[in-house]
């Protein structure tokens, strides 16, 4: 079976004082043991998040850029996270793909770059509400998807997480309902059958983001084809700990 995983995407959010208590508090609660747990805070607190979060738990950037090291402004690469012991990457959120104009081919070059380097990679895929309306949801979420096999071998798959973010559940208290949710993470089962391999499909975990709270985690996580959830504002707060135990 494919083991639960629930990530924290912190976003930009949290101070020192904050963020050690965030952490401090997952550390310490009861948790499911099977259930793996990566927290993805701003680059500012990575190693802090490393250095106070339980060693069992593992901690996620939010983005890299696709270079190694260099004359990069601003800039974190897959290399000096690896050094830093944070094994991680979210790519492809939809707040980096619209707001920064992030395009697929730049977020398939920067899977292909944290795969290299032995960083796993939630990977984030999604479609606007316009999309979805016009019916083309799985045809997008297919197209980000692709975009990340063509320049990664089927090797990759077994280090990214695919996360199914329908942008119009992001941040909305909007959450998809479980057969929407369900819908999709087959379809994106479906194609890693088609278009990675059977095992692939077998073992990649998809988990879903948009507005998941303690509310609301059970019943989605007992659909067969989520396998855990991407967590933005709730992972902020002592409820993060019940949306990792949903699968108990
Ligand atoms: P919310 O849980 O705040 O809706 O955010 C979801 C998300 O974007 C996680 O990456």
């Amino acid at each position: 079976g494919r083991k639960f995983f629930v990530g924290g995407n912190f976003k930009m959010n949290g101070t020192v004082s904050s963020i050690k208590d965030i952490v401090h508090n997952i550390s310490t609660a009861k948790t499911d043991p099977n259930t793996e747990v990566v927290v993805a805070p701003p680059a500012l607190y990575l190693l802090l998040t490393r250095e106070h979060l339980d060693p069992k738990f593992e901690v996620a950037a939010q983005n890299i850029f696709d270079k190694p090291s260099g004359a990069f402004t601003g800039e974190i690469s897959a290399s000096q996270l690896k050094a830093s012991g944070i094994n991680w990457t979210i790519l492809g959120h939809s707040e980096r793909r619209t707001v920064l104009r992030e395009d697929d081919d730049f977020i398939a070059s920067k899977t292909k770059s944290a795969i290299e380097q032995g960083i796993g990679v939630i990977l984030c895929c999604g479609e606007s509400l316009e999309e979805r309306e016009k019916g083309t949801t799985v045809d997008v979420v297919t197209r980000q998807l692709d975009a990340v096999n063509k320049m990664v071998d089927k090797e990759a798959w077994k280090n990214i997480v695919i996360a199914y973010e329908p942008i119009w559940a992001i941040g909305t208290g909007k959450v998809a309902t479980t057969e929407q949710a369900q819908e999709v993470h087959a379809a994106i089962r479906d194609w890693l059958s088609k278009s990675v391999s059977s095992e692939a499909a077998e073992n990649t975990r998809i988990i879903y983001g948009g507005s998941v709270s303690d509310k609301n985690c059970r019943e989605l996580a007992k659909e067969k084809d989520i396998d855990g959830f991407l967590v933005g504002g709730a992972s902020l707060k002592p409820a993060f700990v019940d949306i990792i135990n949903a699968n108990q």
